[in-house]
């Protein structure tokens, strides 16, 4: 399964938008009527970079740039992580598999990890990540590629998330996040770093509550080191990390955006929010390049 730029079969549906954020929506004609009834659109954002918008509704990242946010919310807090820990000792959980942003940041940062586990529901992102992971196909990706490789020029993320499925390392839940991936399986993931990335409260209001957020905290690793960072900052799951033993912090969110959250628990717990305002602060710029990694 394909999301792409407009092929021109008999049967594709495109959308395009006017205005800065153009968009355009390709359904290839092998989808059945009732996966045609969700749409995907692809809309650039102002760093060049793809986002998209399922059904018209949410957009998955920040007008303002998807891989510049990417950077700034997930980035720092991985940066921060792996000045403070070994990589190969991270159990990385993101919440979104989306367009992938996020497991291509991780494949580039982290030489190694001891595993990483991606949640998503749309099972067509899934297959079109997979796919183009090992054969890229889609223009949008192409894109993604090109973004992310001008910041980490010596690295190939791909091969290395492909390496990283085929030795058990990393592992797509396509029964996505909720009560029942607890209540079913009993899942206890031993998590020590959380990229939060599902939709807003008004499109994933079930991921955002109280009592489900302390039950997925619980899924964390003990007493052992742990990082949450996300772009929101509700309430409720202040509080939910809060009740977990973590120090939360508010940062500024990106582009003015509200503020987003960064939390931690572990030996440091009990840093100071401060120091620790000001070590986000510098993990979150200076993306230029990293081509010193490898
Ligand atoms: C903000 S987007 C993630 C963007 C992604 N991290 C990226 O960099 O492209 C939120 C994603 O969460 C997915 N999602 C929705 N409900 C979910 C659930 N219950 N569990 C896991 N993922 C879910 C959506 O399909 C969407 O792809």
């Amino acid at each position: 399964m394909r999301i792409g730029v407009h092929v021109g079969h008999t049967g594709v549906v495109a959308a395009i938008r006017t205005g800065v954020k153009s968009s355009c929506l390709i359904l290839p004609n092998w989808l059945s009527v009732a996966e045609m009834a969700k749409n995907y659109a692809i809309e650039m954002t102002e760093d060049g970079s793809p986002t998209m918008r399922i059904d018209s509704g949410e957009s998955m990242h920040h007008s303002g740039g998807a891989w510049a946010e990417t950077l700034y919310v997930y980035g720092a807090a991985l940066r921060w992580a792996l000045s403070k820990t070994d990589s190969s000792s991270m159990r990385i959980c993101n919440v979104g598999l989306g367009l992938g942003y996020n497991e291509l940041l991780v494949a580039a940062l982290c030489p190694q990890i001891e595993r990483l586990f991606s949640f998503e529901v749309e099972s067509r992102l899934v297959e079109s990540f997979e796919d183009n992971l090992s054969s890229i196909s889609d223009a949008y990706f192409q894109n993604i590629l090109t973004q992310v490789n001008a910041v980490f020029p010596a690295i190939d993320p791909c091969l290395r998330l492909l390496e990283w499925r085929s030795g058990g390392r990393w592992r797509v839940f396509p029964e996505g996040l909720g009560p029942d991936f607890f209540a079913q399986a009993q899942k206890q993931m031993d998590w020590t770093i959380c990229l939060y990335d599902a939709f807003s409260a008004q499109t994933n209001p079930e991921l955002w509550e109280e009592e489900f957020l302390v039950q997925f905290l619980a899924s964390q690793a003990g007493n052992q080191f742990a990082v949450f960072a996300t772009y929101a900052c509700r309430g409720s799951l202040k509080r939910a990390l809060r009740r977990s033993s973590f120090q939360v912090l508010e940062r500024p969110g990106f582009q003015g955006k509200r503020n987003a959250t960064f939390a931690v628990r572990g030996p440091r717990q009990n840093c100071d929010l401060q120091e620790l305002a000001n070590e986000l602060r510098l993990a979150s710029q200076d993306w230029k390049t990293f081509s010193h990694i490898r």
